[in-house]
């Protein structure tokens, strides 16, 4: 390994040492992250950070206001309606109307603590509806504490990484998984986590067909609403629409987070949108768990109730008066998170100007979106290799190995926390890990 590298090599070796790092390329997320705290503390140089999904903006003014306020008017001393306060039940409903183009009542709209809470619930309920039809399928990539969810709560669980089936030969892989019976739900994100992938309206239409024929809940994880900015999703009632499975089947849950739409993640606080028919669903064996065969019965009196019996008042107060903003057109709450999209656009160029290639880089036949993530590879490197040598060039991402993607080659990296002023650094550092490492 050269030792000419941006950031001191017999430092980095010295912290290494320190933390008892054998394998640096394999460590965990939050090992890599105090190496690199290490390392800047006592070189004073400062990372381009791109391992961690957080947001990198101050959170919605209006949904601060409207949660002070509700704590001034006293809700902290009283418990909050299970399925959420009324008014946030009507204009989460109101939301999906106008930005999805989706009717669902009110009642099965419900506020969760964070949309984690939102998937741990699903995963549960849906899972216990009909005995035999347990497992979760999941389309990787995908966010891995989906699965540790299910670890925890001894669900099984299924997946494929839909590298090589986009677009109609979606449709014969995921028959493939869906015909042996056992599959309750499955579940993916939209745009993409680790790979910012978008399904297109003909993947969403053939998962949704395929949904209704084999009695599959879809969760569709929106935890990027309306981020693929190649359109403009922003205008309440007028299309284009957020795209969504919702279009296609009537068996669904959709979770959209406010952690990265009002950059709110602190306050754990997202919405679980369940359609009518699943909601009146009844199914015999939720009768061994709950005191309902009705899946929104269950849900909500058996699964929300026995997990933290509803979600913090205030914060439902403070999406509330975002949500409301947002219908009314008074707000729009995607101006500021497409700067996300705008950097990834500078950055991604910088990463391919110096040899890396974007190891998901289409939708069908479009090229991907600008957005939160995006994902890179170098020419006769491993992920683990990578992780490893880009330490040393003061870069940090994570390996995609980790989110169920088959290319382990490949590295996720976020553009949330890395600012513009960094710009000149990560392109002097690309260029030094390109000289060092010069492809064929
Ligand atoms: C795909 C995906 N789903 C869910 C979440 C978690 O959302 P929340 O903060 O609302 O629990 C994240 C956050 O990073 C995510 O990337």
């Amino acid at each position: 390994m050269r030792k000419d590298t941006p950031i001191s090599y017999d430092e980095v070796q010295k912290q290494i040492k320190e933390l008892n790092l054998e394998d640096v390329g394999r460590a965990s997320i939050r090992e890599i992250k105090r190496l690199i705290d290490n390392v800047e503390e006592a070189t004073g140089d400062k990372y381009v950070r791109m391992e961690m999904g957080i947001p990198g903006l101050p959170a919605a003014e209006i949904g601060v206001e409207g949660e002070i306020e509700a704590l001034r008017s006293g809700v902290a001393a009283t418990y909050p309606d299970i399925d959420g306060i009324k008014p946030l039940k009507n204009e989460i409903a109101r939301f999906v109307k106008l930005f999805m183009n989706t009717d669902v009542s009110p009642r099965a709209c419900i506020p969760t603590v964070g949309s984690m809470q939102g998937s741990f619930a699903a995963f549960l309920t849906t899972s216990r509806m009909y005995p035999g039809k347990e497992t979760i399928l999941f389309l990787d990539p995908g966010f891995p504490v989906h699965k540790q969810q299910c670890r925890v709560l001894g669900i099984p669980h299924d997946s494929f990484d839909v590298y090589n089936y986009r677009g109609e030969k979606l449709r014969e892989k995921l028959e493939s998984h869906l015909k042996n019976g056992n599959v309750a739900g499955l579940l993916y994100s939209n745009p993409n986590n680790p790979s910012w992938i978008c399904f297109t309206e003909k993947e969403l239409k053939i998962i949704g067909e395929l949904a209704t024929k084999y009695n599959v809940t879809v969760m569709e994880d929106l935890a990027y609403f309306g981020m693929d900015f190649r359109q403009d999703f922003s205008k309440p009632g007028v299309p284009p629409y957020q795209p969504s499975v919702s279009q296609y089947t009537d068996n669904y849950i959709l979770f959209i987070s406010s952690s990265k739409l009002f950059s709110y993640a602190g306050q754990r606080v997202g919405m679980m949108i369940i359609s009518d028919k699943l909601f009146e669903t009844r199914a015999e064996g939720l009768c061994r768990y709950y005191n309902s065969d009705m899946f929104g019965r269950a849900m909500v009196f058996g699964t929300v109730y026995a997990l933290s019996a509803g979600t913090c008042h205030s914060a439902q107060y403070a999406l509330l008066a975002m949500l409301k903003a947002a219908n009314e057109g008074k707000f729009n709450f995607w101006e500021p998170v497409k700067e996300y999209g705008e950097k990834a656009k500078i950055m991604k160029k910088m990463f391919t100007d110096n040899g890396f290639k974007i190891v998901y880089d289409k939708d069908e036949d479009l090229p991907l979106a600008d957005g939160f993530f995006f994902t890179i590879s170098y020419p006769g490197m491993s992920g683990v290799e990578l992780i490893e040598k880009f330490v040393y060039y003061g870069i940090s991402a994570i390996s995609l190995a980790i989110t169920g993607s088959e290319r382990t080659e490949g590295l996720r990296a976020c553009v949330s926390l890395v600012s513009r002023d960094q710009f000149p650094d990560l392109e002097y550092r690309l260029k030094k890990f390109h000289e060092h490492y010069p492809v064929g």
